[in-house]
């Protein structure tokens, strides 16, 4: 292929432009036009496209969001939607894609993948690591670096004051950020939504705790079992234990990527120009597995189921003792 285009959909993450601009850079090195989509489906839908090269991408590699943005479309859940987006590349004369996303994004280009025959590349991209086929996604490790800045501030003032604090993390259904900023931040407990979770043995750990001198309780709560107001509102009728809530909310969708959302980024983009510069038959999405870059069919990768890491939380569980 030597006309291709590539968009950021969905909730955007540290790490999104500097996998565009590994995109760009990678195709013009291989002599391959490249076109920017901007605000993902919608933007395609509409054909808000431009023509981009090596150097729409300078100064990009180290900032947080995207530099083409990123949209939800629920017009593109529908077949006219799809239908319309596919329309807009062949008057372009586009024959491949790079889709940098989620789940939800990664299903979109399956439809268009599968029922327009238009080759798709996607670049797992949401702080939320909630992909299955990969052990890690663009935008992780910077949201959960995030997270434990901020947990280190929080545990300042309530060791301070020897207080409890609930701290409620982001991740949709995930409870990735929560369980591995829950371990590097120290904290005492973990809740997520993968496993269950019993408020009385918490409860009765939180009054042990006092007595056994620890000064401060921080609990890491993943969004996807609830909110933090909510619990702790359990706890203190439970306990009488005051209890501090911070949910961090969207600082963790932002900021400079860390090295790994970089290096990642650079990797995964490369694989997918090399894959449509070698005109793939498939679609297909990148990944990395045991530090190895990797790449499968769309259709097989979306039917991976992500597993929770139960050994992590359980070391988690030991640390906090
Ligand atoms: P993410 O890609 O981060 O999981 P979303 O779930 O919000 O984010 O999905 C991003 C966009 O992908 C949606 O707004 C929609 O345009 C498209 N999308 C999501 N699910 C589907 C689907 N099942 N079929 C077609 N398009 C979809
Ligand atoms: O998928 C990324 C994410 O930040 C989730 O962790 C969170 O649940 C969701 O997006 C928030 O979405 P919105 O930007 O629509 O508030």
């Amino acid at each position: 292929m030597r006309k291709i285009a590539v968009l950021t959909s969905g909730g955007d993450a540290p790490g999104m432009n500097a996998a565009i601009r590994g995109v760009v850079r990678c195709a013009c090195s291989r002599g391959m036009e490249v076109y920017g989509i901007e605000r993902g489906y919608q933007g395609l839908i509409n054909g808000n496209l431009y023509r981009m090269d090596s150097r729409s991408v300078s100064d990009t590699i180290q900032k947080g969001g995207t530099i083409l943005k990123t949209a939800r479309c629920p017009e593109f859940n529908t077949e006219e939607g799809i239908k319309k987006g596919a329309d807009v590349l062949s008057a372009y004369g586009i024959e491949g894609l790079v889709v940098i996303g989620g789940d939800g994004s990664f299903r979109g280009m399956r439809d268009l993948s599968n029922k327009h025959g238009i080759i798709c590349m996607g670049i797992p991209g949401t702080i939320d690591n909630d992909l299955g086929y990969t052990d890690y996604t663009l935008g992780f490790d910077t949201a959960v670096n995030t997270v434990l800045d901020a947990m280190n501030k929080i545990r300042d003032t309530m060791t301070s004051h020897d207080r409890a604090c609930i701290i409620e993390v982001m991740g949709r259904h995930c409870g990735d950020i929560a369980l591995y900023s829950g371990i590097a931040g120290g904290a005492e407990s973990i809740i997520v939504p993968e496993l269950p979770f019993d408020i009385d043995e918490m409860c009765n750990k939180m009054k042990k705790n006092i007595i056994k001198g620890k000064v401060s309780d921080i609990i890491v709560l993943a969004e996807g079992v609830g909110s933090c107001i909510d619990l702790k509102k359990e706890i203190t009728d439970r306990t009488g234990i005051t209890v501090r809530t911070v949910k961090l909310g969207y600082i963790q969708r932002g900021g400079t990527p860390s090295m790994q959302d970089r290096v990642l980024a650079a990797r995964c983009a490369d694989r997918a120009v090399e894959l449509l510069y070698n005109d793939s038959k498939e679609s297909k999405v990148i990944g990395i597995k045991r530090n190895k870059i990797i790449d499968l069919p769309i259709d097989e990768a979306l039917e991976i189921k992500k597993v929770f890491n139960k050994e992590m939380l359980e070391v988690a569980s030991r640390l906090a003792h």
